[in-house]
């Protein structure tokens, strides 16, 4: 096992009805702003719920977040932080919102250029950011209980993540009953992401750290388990909240401690929402399998693990167990409905591969992967067998 540290300080509320929890943590001398996307908390009782939680605080509110968050909308918050002193925001909403509020901590009290955070990647040290808490509606990415964040600036087709240990929620409210309201699709999306975010820390070599590799397994296989239930039209409170918590999970840094992680599917996968405004987790689920077959050397001990122990294949050898398990993780994301090829999305797909290639040259991202083996022209060679 890898040394590690570990440190997570939000503290997380999880239940139905806890939203009026959140006048318990905050304390009433803080001007607050309450940021929010575009809109669904108006109509599902959520924006109600935080209203009141707030009744005798000092707050003011800016919607319109919009998903994979914008650089110029944030500039419009953060000139609202300025002018009106806030000194704590509350994000409302799934990852964009909760990731948009975590780049106004960082900006709200850095000094030069607000995009130098994300072009040069400054961390936000601890005790450095404004302070904010979340309350989660979609459950989907971690950012309730990370902190880290993926900003996007269309005008130059860019998507760059940015954080640092002083990006984390001070606090940051589970509801599961939020999930009544949530599409289909978005469900699908959020399953694929969290699912993705295991895979990324677990897919790399065989490990000793035995915790680890159970943690990671057991967080697969309960999505797989309760995947069917959430796409199902009725509403199960418990597969909700083993979701919701399944997504946490995957991403506030526990199962990554002591083992080598990968992040390419992601790097890449940001390329395309860049270019092609594909949501994110599906970017992930197009990239993934392509990414596994050509690393399939590397990554074939892991691939064959996460086969028998996750999907009980038990015949074959370690080529055949680790092939099989490429062939079911892909069969499970288009068991949720969403499409694995890059052309099932969009016509416009030639020359995608040699674009992230530069873009990678261009951003100096000459190595990246599970011990830098993706180099620009192995992505470019993954991304055009995802077409
Ligand atoms: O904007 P509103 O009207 O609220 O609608 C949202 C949005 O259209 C809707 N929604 C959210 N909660 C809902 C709901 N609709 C009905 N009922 C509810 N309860 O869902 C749509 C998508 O929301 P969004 O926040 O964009 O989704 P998600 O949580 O998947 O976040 C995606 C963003 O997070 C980044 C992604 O790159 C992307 O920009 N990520 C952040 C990470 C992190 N901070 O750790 C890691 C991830 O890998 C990811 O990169
Ligand atoms: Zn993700």
């Amino acid at each position: 096992m890898l040394n590690f540290e570990f440190k997570n300080p939000t503290k997380i509320i999880f239940g139905k009805g806890e939203i009026s929890k959140i006048s318990r943590e905050i304390p009433k001398t803080e001007k607050i702003l309450v940021l929010y996307g575009g809109g669904s908390i108006k109509t599902n009782g959520v924006y109600d719920q935080v209203k009141a939680a707030l009744e005798g605080y000092n707050w003011e509110e800016f919607g319109g977040i919009p998903a994979n968050p914008e650089y110029e909308v944030l500039l419009e918050a953060l000139k609202i932080i300025k002018e009106k002193n806030i000194t704590y925001m509350l994000a409302v909403g799934g990852g964009s919102v909760i990731d948009g509020v975590k780049f106004l901590s960082a900006a709200a009290n850095y000094e030069g250029e607000p995009w130098d955070i994300l072009k040069n990647g400054i961390r936000t040290e601890e005790g450095k950011g404004l302070p904010f808490a979340s309350v989660l509606t979609l459950p989907a990415t971690g950012s309730e209980m990370n902190s880290g964040a993926v900003i996007s600036r269309r005008e130059i087709g860019q998507k760059l993540g940015m954080g640092g240990p002083g990006l984390f929620p001070q606090f940051s409210i589970l509801d599961p009953e939020v999930i009544r309201s949530i599409p289909k699709k978005q469900i699908a999306n959020g399953i694929t992401d969290a699912y993705t975010h295991v895979l990324e820390q677990y897919m790399t070599v065989k490990t000793s750290a035995t915790l680890q590799d159970r943690f990671a397994e057991s967080i697969l296989q309960t999505l797989q388990e309760i995947a069917p239930k959430m796409m199902e039209e009725e509403f199960d409170y418990d597969s909700a909240a083993n979701f919701m918590w399944s997504c946490t999970m995957a991403l506030n840094g526990l199962i990554q401690k002591g083992v080598i992680s990968d992040w390419a599917i992601h790097g890449i996968g940001h390329e395309l929402t860049a270019q092609f405004g594909i949501d994110h987790a599906r970017t992930l689920a197009i990239i993934a399998p392509s990414h596994y077959r050509y690393n399939f050397e590397a990554k074939k001990e892991k691939l064959a693990q996460y086969a028998e122990r996750v999907w009980n294949v038990t015949e074959g050898t370690t080529e055949e167990k680790a092939l099989k398990g490429i062939e079911k993780m892909e069969a499970f994301f288009q068991s949720l409905g969403i499409k694995t090829k890059l052309s099932e999305y969009t016509e416009d797909y030639q020359g995608t591969a040699e674009k992230i290639q530069e873009a990678f040259i261009a951003r100096n991202w000459l190595a990246i992967g599970e011990k830098g083996i993706v180099k620009p022209e192995d992505a470019k060679k993954i991304v055009e067998m995802a077409y």
